[in-house]
């Protein structure tokens, strides 16, 4: 199979069998690739074919990719990584936004109503709703999981995202954090 194929999915496929090709495909393209540009670019493509191949409100998803902890800043904050979608805003510190409360609290942010939510970043006016899940991974080696990025997916609609999204992004989540050198 030629690498593309990966993020070709069946018409009329379910949000489940989507999720459950996305994480497979990841699984295997991660096997031999440990580096986190390199495996982020490829789970965004894989996540936005699969939201594409979806009936509403996955197919109005607009945004799905990754902020990653930006290493360059003395105070906790986050730096734009690969993603799928229009130009995004580049810095997010640890407790602005929703992708911030992600990171800040290393609790996965189910957002029915962006404009419900306290402090939410509005990068592009068109987002309804949204969904942000912390990756953590013991860096230090000391057994203690920090944030080293957040999934985020934005969608044009209200309710975008259900407890169907929260856990397969959660399993995407576990995966990338143990499959990359952060
Ligand atoms: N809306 C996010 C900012 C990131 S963009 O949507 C890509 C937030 O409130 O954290």
């Amino acid at each position: 199979m030629v690498h593309a194929d990966a993020s070709n999915f069946s018409e009329g496929i379910t949000k489940d069998d989507a999720y459950e090709q996305v994480l497979m495909q990841a699984e295997g393209l991660f096997m031999d690739q440990r580096n986190w540009v390199c495996n982020l670019a490829n789970a965004a493509s894989l996540l936005w074919h699969a939201y594409k191949s979806l009936p509403a409100p996955s197919k109005e998803v607009n945004w799905a990719g990754f902020y990653v902890l930006d290493p360059s800043s003395r105070h906790p904050q986050l730096i734009l990584g690969p993603f799928q979608g229009k130009v995004a805003c580049q810095t997010i510190a640890f407790g602005r936004g929703v992708c911030g409360a992600a990171a800040a609290t290393q609790e996965t942010q189910l957002v029915a109503d962006v404009d419900k939510f306290p402090g939410h970043i509005a990068c592009d006016g068109d987002t309804r709703s949204e969904i942000v899940v912390p990756i953590v991974a013991d860096t230090d080696g000391n057994g203690v999981k920090k944030v080293v990025a957040i999934i985020d997916v934005d969608c044009t609609m209200e309710n975008g995202f259900d407890e169907l999204d929260k856990k397969y992004l959660e399993d995407l989540a576990l995966l990338l954090g143990r499959s990359c050198d952060w």
